[in-house]
């Protein structure tokens, strides 16, 4: 079957097979960000944004994206190292392999929650494992970013 997807953009359209998964389709256009992980909707490394909202694309078919905008990690380029120089400077990146995933959920989360307090910021990203960091690191890179984040939109960074 044929979709039309627009994937970071851009409008494209795809020959897929029905039971194709959106993780498989994105990877094959080369969003190699998107990584594969459990596969049983566990982990949250596969999350990608179907018009905007988080999904895990490892338990959704390519074909429910059809008509609609997908985003990864290539589309946010900026956002992404943005946030990655937080996680980094807390030391919480080491293999980096979650790194995709968490950082899509965290910049959904910006775009979602107004000033979330810790107890939202842990509940929003509950599904993202990391096997490497104790998430201390991650969650305090997370709230320094959007403090830095939030005085910069309120005008009070400097
Ligand atoms: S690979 Fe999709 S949730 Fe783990
Ligand atoms: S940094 Fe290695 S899995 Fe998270």
């Amino acid at each position: 079957m044929e979709i039309t997807v627009t994937l970071n953009g851009k409008r494209l359209k795809a020959e897929i097979d029905p039971g194709e998964l959106l993780l498989d389709f994105v990877r094959r256009q080369g969003c190699y960000s998107v990584k594969r992980g459990c596969e049983t909707s566990n982990c949250g490394l596969c999350t990608v944004w179907l018009d905007g909202t988080p999904v895990l694309s490892c338990s959704t078919l390519a074909a429910r994206a059809d008509g609609r905008e997908v985003t990864t990690l290539e589309g946010v380029e900026k956002e992404a190292a943005a946030f990655g120089r937080y996680l980094a400077g807390e030391g919480a990146e080491q293999c980096g392999f979650c790194s995709p995933g968490l950082i899509m959920n965290v910049l959904a989360m910006e775009r979602e929650l107004s000033r979330p307090t810790e107890e939202e910021i842990k509940e929003y990203l509950a599904g993202n494992l990391c096997r490497c960091t104790g998430y201390m690191g991650q969650l305090r890179a997370i709230e320094r970013y959007l403090n830095e984040r939030g005085g910069e939109t309120d005008g009070e960074n400097g």
